[in-house]
């Protein structure tokens, strides 16, 4: 078989793969529909959060955890929306299904582990950059957190080997490049159709499918944007920002076209302001290491 025919095989196996996958539970969307709305309420986010016995006990659960030191018991949802606020809240709920979904394809662990953290630290540094912007949707912290959601899609296809060959040791910011050169298609666009069969709004297929490219989203183009500068203040942890590797993840954001897009949403960037934005992003990862154990446990 050919290299371009055996490509598209393994292709088609990944979007079978992503067919299987199982449904997140409707509660997702629901929150999802509900929180988008400017004229909800909170009762009625309650009212869908405490339908569903194990969610809403596990809110309860992290809401009284360490990590938000509130100096008083949380009792219940309606208790959680009115200490916490509505977005906190929607969080965890959200983060707390997706995991779950996720949770019986422990088996690459190390890997998997290591790409919540990586996608908690991006869905924090994606409020840090909404706020920046004086972008209240918070839409912008799932996006954060589901945007390598493909990547999961390819940890739980190949054996732990098969994902040395397409990724080396640690995955890096060109990864749909050796994904497209070993399996013919990248995580953008199988992580866009696994979220367009979980009926995501479109804004976040936005974000999800054009992460590495966000001058290419037809519509939505913020979402991409911010992720796009989510993601690369995450990896900065990883690699420092004073370094070769840390200017080289940082010099693409200076020229045109993403400098002439982000400067068009009201976000001009130079390096400074990413220095800046990636020291304010840092003050909240120990808060997301903190949310995965808990969210682990
Ligand atoms: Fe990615
Ligand atoms: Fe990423």
């Amino acid at each position: 078989m050919n290299d371009s025919s055996n490509k598209k095989k393994i292709a088609i196996q990944l979007i079978a793969q992503v067919n299987e996958f199982p449904p997140l539970p409707a509660v997702v969307n629901k929150i999802l529909q509900v929180t988008a709305d400017p004229e909800s309420s909170l009762d009625k986010l309650a009212r869908i959060v405490e339908a569903e016995v194990g969610l809403s006990a596990a809110v309860i659960k992290l809401a009284n955890s360490p990590f938000f030191g509130l100096s008083r018991e949380v009792s219940s949802i309606q208790h959680a929306l009115v200490v916490l606020g509505m977005e906190e809240v929607r969080n965890m709920v959200l983060a707390k299904a997706m995991f779950n979904t996720f949770t019986s394809y422990r088996k690459k662990g190390d890997r998997i582990n290591a790409l919540w953290g990586h996608s908690f630290h991006t869905a924090m540094a994606a409020q840090v950059i909404a706020d920046k912007m004086g972008c209240e949707d918070s839409g912008l912290f799932v996006g954060g957190l589901i945007h390598d959601i493909g990547k999961m899609v390819i940890f739980l296809a190949f054996s732990g080997e098969s994902l040395l060959k397409v990724y080396g040791d640690t995955e890096k910011l060109d990864d749909s490049k050796k994904e497209i050169a070993f399996l013919g298609l990248n995580h953008e666009d199988l992580g866009r159709l696994l979220i367009k069969s979980w009926l995501f709004p479109e804004a976040l297929q936005m974000a999800v499918g054009y992460h590495h490219s966000p001058e290419s989203a037809p519509n939505f183009q913020r979402y991409p944007l911010v992720v796009r500068l989510a993601d690369t203040l995450a990896l900065l942890t990883v690699v420092g920002i004073e370094g070769e590797e840390g200017a080289s993840l940082c010099l693409p954001f200076l020229d045109p076209p993403l400098s002439e897009l982000y400067a068009k949403n009201g976000l001009p960037l130079t390096l400074n302001t990413i220095k800046n934005l990636f020291n304010e992003a840092q003050k909240t990862f120990a808060k997301a290491d903190d949310l995965v154990s808990l969210l682990s446990g």
